[in-house]
């Protein structure tokens, strides 16, 4: 049976807009409601049960959507929080399981280099992940915390001298490894692809988390039997907890199109409960 309600997406502000933008490319038929908890960003140097509690509470607004499928966009949250989908009444997935499926299945040197938040490097999820697809992989991990207000400040050209500094400074470890493969592991850093690869070199393989997660939820979808039957134009409905003046600039950043802020929707996401319980 076609089943016609939203996927809710959510992450801990716009940079979720990556991921959606991947969803809406190879689901196209798909509703999508997306929560921004704009008003608590950033989660990349929350503590873990901080993280845990705002995920809870984001996942509870979705389902008051009446959402048929939960996506984690944010890779703080996938990697510190899945366990607080374990309750969901719906289908869960978050965005580092599939994007180290894709590394596992790219790299041929087996060396593997991630990127993400603070929290999500200390977390080490994608790393425990790799070493289980692939025992004798050899991870090397960095941390950079800068990049999020780096890319919400517009800087990301690959011909900026600040923002290719910044890149060399935090991806020095993992050059130096020789990775063949790397982790985008946050929502924002697949708007540094170019700096990226002039930093990397074209040889290395980007593998943008929305994009293998998108795939991932096609697949269950099809598999569940859950897919729109698309007879309708899909409608996509943002809420955030927070809408601020740069809120317009940073969508065109991370999404690539305006979103009007009055089609936004205000929620006060202290009032979802924190548990299942
Ligand atoms: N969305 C977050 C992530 O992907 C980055 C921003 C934050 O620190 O909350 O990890």
């Amino acid at each position: 049976m076609p089943d016609n309600r939203p996927i809710g997406v959510f992450d801990s502000g716009l940079g979720g807009l990556t991921v959606l933008k991947e969803l809406q490319r190879v689901l196209p038929n798909e509703n999508i409601v997306y929560f921004g908890d704009t008003g608590r960003v950033p989660y990349g140097n929350k503590s873990n049960s901080t993280i845990k509690s705002y995920a809870l509470q984001d996942e509870r607004f979705l389902l008051s959507k009446n959402v048929k499928y939960i996506v984690a966009a944010c890779g703080t949250v996938s990697a510190v929080a899945p366990d607080t989908a374990k309750a969901l009444p719906v289908c869960f997935m978050g965005v580092v399981e599939n994007s180290v499926k894709d590394a596992v299945e790219c790299t041929k040197n087996k060396k593997i280099g991630v990127i993400g938040t603070s929290a999500t490097i200390a977390n080490g999820a994608h790393k425990r992940l790799i070493e289980k697809y692939l025992p004798d992989a050899e991870v090397t991990t960095s941390e950079c915390p800068l990049f999020v207000p780096l890319v919400e400040e517009g800087w990301f050209s690959a011909d900026d001298e600040v923002v290719i500094g910044l890149v060399e400074r935090y991806l020095k470890p993992i050059k130096i490894a020789g990775v063949d493969t790397l982790i985008l592991g946050c929502t924002h850093y697949p708007v540094l692809k170019d700096a990226i690869r002039k930093v990397m070199g074209d040889k290395v393989m980007l593998i943008n988390m929305g994009y293998s997660t998108a795939r991932a939820v096609k697949s269950d979808l099809e598999r569940l039997d859950l897919l729109n039957d698309g007879k309708e134009p899909s409608v996509k409905e943002f809420y955030l907890s927070d809408i601020t003046s740069g809120f317009s600039k940073i969508c065109k950043i991370l999404l690539g199109e305006e979103t009007d802020g009055d089609k936004v929707g205000l929620v006060d996401i202290s009032k979802y409960e924190a548990s299942f319980d």
